[in-house]
């Protein structure tokens, strides 16, 4: 879709009806603010801009509004054919420049070549999220749900903003609270995780607060607290709604006034502590049933960000899958044609630790073949526990066992690597047809 930026009614009609009659959708406005309205509220792949507009007529004016239009190429359009101003257009982020009055054909293949450039742009944005995240996100992911929370840490990030980030066990929250840290300005200084749930509520103060000598036996010299460690970055606190009562009275404090008192001490220290916190469980509830401080709830929910279950974006899962695979593999890994369906009719309560954990493990079971490593429904199904694993050097099996357990093996590898053709398999492993179908039934494979 294409915005026309310009004010003369007839420049207007005659362009419109030229780039409708080469099949573009165009909307036409007639002044700076109209265009930017215009542009908030649609996805334009493009804009040509007229540099002198109402109310101003002002080239100045016009060059200030190319940048509003990010990351929408722009063609300028000079009313004077003024050569140097079509330039300072460019410096200013134009994508090109065409003069007045403008020639037809040549508006034809200048809109054709913004139009090629705009898709490219999306299709490297989009290649970025699925390669990895982009700015070192580490979150991969081009579902709807990722992309928004990939906007909404790119614009926490910056700010000062506790942030908490809720979501179930093993969908990413951990990710999202390093890749806040990474993009703030905090980022040259530490980011300091605790979990709250596993130290016990005797040291959580220690750790945190740090103490001075002899503050308490076995206190045999000072030592800094998590929060002076972190002064200047950002504190995670993992779990933070298994913080104990006593605590959370404490760290209300330091959220208040950035001020903490190192056990032991006399007079109060101050840090100057980003807060990210992180919990799967419901906090409101724990809140209502009074095992969490509404107070203190409400101090580290500046912003909240949510990491969406895997059920929510199943659409992911391939490029998940095929991301851990790459890495288990050293890039030497690839998916049976079976692999990724039975991947997504799976369920994954573990969510994206449960998948990572199951293609780790299928890649290392999997039988490497000439190609690289082959992983099968056979092999992840095998990793999850779906079928019963077979010890394969069972040292201290009897000869039986171990020929069974050998043969349980090669029959899951080659159905792997055959995409559970049951021919090729039996052919690969001479046997008859009917003698593999008959072994699989005895070991539960069909
Ligand atoms: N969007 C994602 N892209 C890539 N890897 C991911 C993504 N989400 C999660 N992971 C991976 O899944 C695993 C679990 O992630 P993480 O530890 O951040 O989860 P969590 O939400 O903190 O879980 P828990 O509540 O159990 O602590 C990690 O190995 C992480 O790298
Ligand atoms: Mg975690």
């Amino acid at each position: 879709m294409i915005l026309l930026a310009d004010d003369e009614p007839a420049f207007q009609r005659l362009t419109g009806a030229w780039l409708r009659g080469l099949g573009h959708e165009v909307e036409v406005v007639g002044d700076g603010d109209a265009a930017r309205a215009a542009f908030a509220a649609k996805p334009f792949d493009l804009v040509l801009l007229d540099l002198a507009m109402p109310p101003h007529h002002d080239p100045e004016a016009g060059l200030a509004l190319i940048a509003a239009f990010a990351p929408a190429p722009v063609v300028v359009m000079t009313g004077h054919a003024d050569h140097a101003l079509a330039l300072k257009a460019v410096e200013a982020g134009a994508w090109d420049f065409l003069a007045k009055p403008v020639d037809p054909d040549l508006l034809r293949v200048v809109v054709a070549r913004a139009l090629e450039r705009a898709r490219l742009a999306r299709e490297v944005t989009m290649l970025k999220a699925q390669a990895g995240g982009d700015e070192d996100m580490g979150l991969v992911g081009a579902s709807s749900a990722m992309t928004a929370l990939r906007d909404l840490i790119r614009r926490v990030a910056p700010t000062r903003l506790p942030a908490l980030v809720l979501g179930p066990s093993g969908t990413g929250k951990e990710l999202v609270a390093r890749a806040i840290h990474a993009m703030s300005p905090r980022a040259a200084r530490p980011l300091v995780p605790i979990h709250c749930g596993a130290v016990p509520a005797e040291l959580l103060e220690s750790e945190l607060f740090g103490h001075l000598k002899g503050s308490f036996t076995g206190a045999t010299g000072d030592r800094p607290g998590l929060i002076e460690t972190a002064d200047g970055g950002t504190l995670f606190l993992d779990e933070i709604g298994e913080m104990p009562a006593a605590m959370q009275v404490k760290l209300l404090r330091f959220l208040a006034d950035g001020s903490y008192q190192p056990v032991g001490a006399r007079a109060p220290r101050m840090a100057d502590v980003r807060i990210v916190a992180a919990t799967h469980r419901d906090l409101a509830a724990a809140v209502a049933d009074g095992s969490f401080r509404e107070d203190l709830f409400y101090r580290l929910k500046g912003v909240v960000l949510r990491t969406p279950s895997l059920d929510d974006r199943m659409s992911d899962l391939p490029l998940l899958a095929r991301m851990f695979l790459r890495r288990a593999s050293e890039g030497r890994g690839s998916f049976a044609p079976d692999a990724l369906d039975w991947l997504t009719a799976r369920n994954w309560p573990g969510n994206v630790r449960e998948l990572r954990a199951a293609v780790e493990c299928a890649a290392a079971l999997a039988m490497p073949a000439a190609a690289g490593v082959i992983v099968g429904a056979a092999d992840l199904a095998f990793a999850v526990g779906d079928v019963p694993a077979a010890p394969i050097h069972a040292v201290f099996g009897t000869l039986d066992e171990e020929v069974a357990a050998l043969e349980h093996r090669r029959i899951v590898e080659a159905l792997a690597r055959t995409g559970h053709n049951h021919t090729h398999t039996a052919r690969e492993l001479g046997l008859s047809r009917v003698g593999l179908l008959k072994k699989m039934d005895r070991m539960g494979l069909r």
